[in-house]
């Protein structure tokens, strides 16, 4: 794999992340340094699935780096309508644009297309795969707020099909943390994920749970996911676990002080709206890091930089 892509969180060294993390840190703190550093850029978004926030920050990011972007358009309205392959369209929006991002509702089609084009190509969300851009922003956002050394972090909800859940669960073994991992049994995460981290962990850092009392009181940050509704094959399956985790005032009364809510949005019904006001919740502010998080990795990226990327075992 080429060094310039960004597919898969595993990829990510500790160092290729605390470069981005603190280039985005820099640029959140003067972002006008940066402002023309990409004129006459352009950035080609290929959105196969619904987006607000990951599309409209990855547009922000390139605007206020100078450039533009190309934008695919809704599925309904381009040539995929016709019958078009995935491979040919990356291969000829590559012909438009310096680089290339992709939102696809299959697993593994990052890694696809990333094999027909020259032009860097950021995933932003394959299925119930990967999400890594998202992860940037998670991390970002929780080393601001608790440090990504000696934390005890929580994660809840869909673990199965939630990719934001398995690339943060990769990146985090980067680091010193304690991961917890709170689902119904029909929602655990993948077993192959679950080897995965062992083999990179040690195994001492992840546990499963399938209730968030028992831990609740050790957590520095709670990650709450929506569950992912439209991967179900059954919609009585959803049915079953829909509404089963909720956060509300009570369930935080037994919470550490300092504990840090955080959630990639969209909620449906995970968090109730009463927790927004309170020093808990860093959701918002999380959705806002997208854009210097995203920013300083278009940078990189576009500027063929060595420190991130490196080889993907995907
Ligand atoms: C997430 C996604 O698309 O995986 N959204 C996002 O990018 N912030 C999470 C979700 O849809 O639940």
């Amino acid at each position: 794999m080429r060094h310039d892509h960004l597919i898969t969180s595993k990829q990510l060294s500790r160092g290729a992340i605390e470069t981005v993390l603190d280039y985005a840190a820099e640029i959140d703190a003067d972002p006008s340094a940066v402002a023309d550093r990409h004129a006459d850029t352009l950035l080609g978004l290929l959105f196969f699935e619904p987006s607000t926030r990951t599309k409209m920050s990855f547009e922000t990011a390139m605007k206020r780096l100078g450039g533009d972007v190309v934008d695919m358009g809704s599925v309904d309205s381009s040539s995929v309508k016709k019958g078009e392959t995935l491979a040919d369209t990356v291969r000829v929006i590559e012909g438009y644009a310096d680089g290339l991002v992709l939102r696809h509702p299959k697993q593994g089609a990052a890694t696809m297309a990333s094999e027909f084009v020259d032009v860097p190509l950021v995933n932003a969300g394959d299925g119930a795969g990967h999400h890594p851009t998202q992860t940037m922003l998670d991390l970002y956002t929780i080393r601001e707020n608790a440090g990504l050394d000696d934390l005890t972090i929580g994660i809840m909800g869909d673990l199965k099909y939630g990719r934001t859940v398995h690339s943060l669960a990769y990146a985090l073994t980067n680091f010193d943390a304690q991961q917890h991992f709170i689902s119904p049994e029909s929602l655990q995460l993948p077993r192959e994920v679950v080897y995965d981290l062992h083999q990179q962990q040690d195994g001492t850092g992840i546990k499963e749970h399938d209730s968030l009392e028992e831990v609740l009181p050790s957590l520095d940050v709670l990650y709450v996911t929506r569950i992912q509704r439209e991967r179900f094959p059954d919609e009585n399956e959803y049915q079953k676990v829909a509404g089963e985790y909720q956060i509300d005032a009570d369930t935080l009364a037994a919470a550490n002080d300092e504990l840090t809510v955080l959630h990639p949005l969209p909620r449906v019904d995970e968090i109730a709206p009463e927790i927004d006001e309170t020093h808990h919740a860093a959701y918002f502010e999380q959705a806002h890091n997208g854009v210097p998080v995203r920013m300083a990795l278009l940078d990189l990226l576009l500027s063929d930089d060595k420190r991130i990327g490196g080889d993907s075992d995907e």
